[in-house]
């Protein structure tokens, strides 16, 4: 039987989740893409550590290897899982893999706002796929229905809760009265946050995905740069009862629109009407609220974080660059025809 082999760069939370969901599913994964996917080779530091880890899901851990080319430089090996994070090095091994004529699905958000349009050109050149659906909202499946499902439209408005550690905090605020450092606690022990949560607070994390989210319904270079931040470290109880009073919620909500041919981009706490169905978005989960001139109104919703539902959207992602490999068609999923468009800079 035919076999299409992966190498995984990083064996933290979401790499696990990756191992662990096609050791589940191998057979109907098989199935589905017409060959069995093997990951051949792990990337990480700590070789021994995660030797161990992978023996005890019942791999051979001694596909761990701290060398970039034992996976890079593999010829049997097709498709690169990029779930390592940071960012000099992620974009360096990155391009390696894509020079190399490996396909590659990614989570990095960070990497994928600041220079995804760098790397989209890298894998176009080489003709390979650089897919990234488990960089924004876990495992909401809404890059691909932007990319794909709703490519017929003109997106007018994207409104996204795409930061599972903020709605956390203003759910547990309003809901249980508690404070706002107690939550935060919270989180960082459920592992929503970031190693720094300042980006999740601060709101960066949201303008992260939220500069990808508009470069693909807009089909325009927006970086996280172009996006004006506000996080919720100065929303107090008070202004969450006020609002409560007049029939709102308080929301993180990542904003993109494009009117006028211009672009506008900003995350900032806002006031949602309690019948919104934004308003219902509770606890660690996210949702993208999407208009658009054929579709309408339309909403996706789920899991923003954690190591089952972020390996959904990088197993989706694999199984799309498999099934590109099997029919000859790399490269199609890829993102190379943006326009120019004009970015409002807030405050203009
Ligand atoms: N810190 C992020 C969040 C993790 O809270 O949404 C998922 O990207």
């Amino acid at each position: 039987d035919q076999v299409i082999y992966i190498g995984l760069m990083g064996a933290g939370t979401v790499g696990t989740g990756v191992l662990k969901v096609l050791l589940k599913n191998e057979t109907s994964i098989a199935k589905k893409v017409g060959a069995r996917l093997e990951v051949k080779r792990i990337l990480d530091k700590d070789v021994e550590g995660i030797s161990a880890k992978v023996a005890a899901l019942g791999m051979d851990g001694s596909i761990v290897t701290s060398d970039i080319n034992d996976l890079v430089l593999d010829p049997e090996i097709d498709i690169i899982v990029e779930v390592m994070g940071g960012i000099q090095t992620a974009e360096k091994f990155i391009i390696k893999a894509l020079e190399n004529g490996k396909s590659v699905v990614t989570a990095n958000k960070d990497l994928i706002a600041a220079r995804g349009k760098e790397l989209f050109d890298v894998a176009a050149a080489h003709q390979v796929d650089l897919l990234f659906e488990a960089s924004v909202a876990g495992g909401v499946p809404i890059i691909q229905s932007l990319k794909e499902s709703l490519a017929g439209n003109v997106i007018h408005s994207i409104m996204g809760i795409v930061n599972g550690t903020t709605n956390f905090i203003l759910t547990k605020m309003t809901q249980e009265k508690k404070s706002f450092d107690e939550v935060l606690a919270l989180a960082q022990k459920l592992g929503y946050a970031e190693a720094d949560p300042a980006s999740d607070v601060e709101g960066y994390d949201a303008a992260r995905k939220v500069a990808i989210l508009a470069s693909i319904a807009f089909n325009t270079r927006v970086t996280d740069t172009n996006v004006y931040v506000e996080g919720i470290t100065n929303i107090t109880d008070r202004d969450i009862a006020f609002a409560q009073e007049l029939g709102y919620g308080i929301k993180l909500l990542g904003i993109a629109k494009e009117e006028n041919n211009e672009i506008e981009v900003r995350v900032h706490p806002a006031m949602i009407p309690l019948n919104h169905p934004l308003s219902s978005v509770n606890d660690a989960f996210n949702a993208v609220f999407v208009e658009g001139d054929a579709i309408g109104k339309t909403m996706f919703y789920g899991a923003g974080a954690g190591e089952l539902p972020t390996a959904s959207a990088i197993v989706g992602d694999l199984i799309a660059a498999a099934r590109n490999i099997q029919f000859s068609s790399r490269g199609r999923l890829g993102c190379t025809c943006f326009e120019h468009k004009r970015i409002k800079s807030i405050g203009e």
